[in-house]
């Protein structure tokens, strides 16, 4: 394979030749800095006139913005970068010049970048949060397979609405409606029947109306589903996992976060296992806080959850949330059947519900009297409802929003920055 920015370290004292894009530069009139990108990194070249001459020196001096180059020169140590290496170049050779590039060093509006997503992904930032979300990812299936996790693709078209019909995406299915996937999870507890423990991840979509910063109409997510899994056994796993993924972050990018000026000594924190409270105490707790008009029933909005996680320094699980608040699969609690055997997980400083899951409800009857209250129709659930005719078990699952982890583990603010082309209220293109 070719010589890369991210290899440049095993090549101190060599001579590589690299293929890059200009970044930056400055330039004197002996010496001309390089902020040269490859994709997997960035390093400086450092162009002496002195050295290389008249012309080649002209030729660096007069490289535009995101003009792409085959540059060559020797790599060298330097402390001073955050990379760790610099390029000595002895020669460059213009592939294609760029004229015009759009997003100039200087600062822009965020519409202005969310128009040329297609380019602003090439900048400093951008790039390390893709690399973190990466890693994320990564991390993901790491643990899922380490601990025994089958992975299931559940179908993106589907005829069902688990997290309720107000917010679904609309289309034809030949002769038939269909609606693009809200979550997996119907499939998952199939799969979990058939294969133990699974996972899924993939792209999931709600035609919801909310411009904020947790919102995306496009997202992904991570679905999880085990057999004999109960309520607390569902737990231990989320917070394990979460706690995995942090850790790995941390570990394999260092230099994103940096680059992002994340502060890290957060994220150290972030080890299982992760607090709970029980909604009703999350009532209490919010009605000492001033929080006057929430009443028991009412669903938390973003400030109650905000004010929540703040008095923790891990994420925090709320449980035991109003059965009316919730989808129909949600198992009762056997102790109050007014609230059910769920929890979202509340990620620290302000970054909002992480993690939506429960115990499912595993009895035929209960199962189908839910799904008529729901007004849901059966026709459609029979496929889903027949699970708990042939060996029914209890089972439990949950659902994790890359976004939402992408944004409160780079320390970003919006969702819209932690995936490739945001799909958001109004914004289609590009
Ligand atoms: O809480 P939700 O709606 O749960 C489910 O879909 C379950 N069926 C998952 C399961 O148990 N298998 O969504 C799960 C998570 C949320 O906690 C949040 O992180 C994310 O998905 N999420 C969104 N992220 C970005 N934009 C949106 N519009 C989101 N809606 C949910
Ligand atoms: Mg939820």
């Amino acid at each position: 394979m070719k010589t890369s920015i991210i290899q440049a370290g095993s090549h101190v004292g060599e001579e590589v030749t690299i293929g890059a894009w200009l970044a930056n530069k400055r330039s004197s009139g002996k010496i001309a800095f390089l902020q040269l990108r490859d994709g997997t990194g960035f390093i400086q070249g450092v162009v002496v006139k002195s050295e290389v001459g008249e012309e080649i020196f002209q030729k660096a001096k007069s490289l535009t913005q995101e003009s792409s180059i085959y540059v060559t020169g020797v790599i060298k140590e330097d402390t001073r970068s955050p990379f760790g290496y610099e390029m000595e170049v002895k020669d460059l050779t213009v592939i294609h010049e760029s004229t015009d590039y759009p997003i100039t060093p200087k600062e822009h509006g965020t519409e202005f970048l969310m128009d040329h997503r297609h380019l602003w992904l090439r900048s400093n930032r951008q790039h390390a949060v893709m690399k973190i979300r990466n890693e994320i990812i990564r991390a993901t299936y790491e643990f899922f397979n380490k601990e025994g996790f089958v992975k299931v693709d559940p179908p993106i078209l589907t005829g069902s609405a688990p997290e309720g019909t107000s917010e679904l995406f609309h289309t034809k299915y030949f002769e038939e409606d269909a609606y693009l996937s809200q979550s997996g999870q119907l499939y998952m507890e199939a799969a979990a029947m058939a294969l133990g423990k699974v996972f899924s991840f993939g792209p999931t979509f709600r035609a919801e109306k909310s411009k904020t910063r947790r919102h995306l109409i496009e997202f992904w997510m991570i679905e999880p589903e085990m057999a004999f899994y109960d309520f607390n056994d569902n737990l231990e796993v989320q917070e394990q996992y979460v706690s995995y993924v942090v850790q790995s972050v941390l570990e394999n990018c260092q230099l994103e976060l940096t680059r992002l000026g994340r502060d890290t000594s957060v994220l150290e924190k972030i080890k299982a296992p992760f607090p709970r409270i029980t909604y009703d105490d999350a009532l209490k707790f919010l009605h000492e806080k001033g929080f006057d008009d929430i009443q028991w029933g009412d669903d938390l909005g973003a400030p109650h959850e905000t004010a929540i996680a703040e008095s923790f320094d891990k994420p925090v699980f709320i449980t035991h949330y109003p059965t009316s608040l919730k989808p129909f699969y949600m198992q009762p609690d056997a102790d109050n059947e007014d609230v059910v055997l769920c929890a979202d997980l509340i990620a620290p400083e302000g970054y909002g519900e992480i993690i939506g899951g429960s115990e499912r409800i595993n009895n035929l009857e209960l199962l189908e009297q839910r799904i008529k209250e729901h007004n849901l129709e059966p026709e459609a659930y029979q496929w889903y409802s027949e699970l708990r005719k042939y060996g029914s078990v209890p089972h439990s699952g949950f659902g994790l929003g890359l976004e939402r982890t992408v944004a409160w583990i780079s320390g970003v603010e919006h969702v819209r920055e932690t995936i490739p082309f945001p799909r958001l209220l109004n914004r289609l293109y590009p």
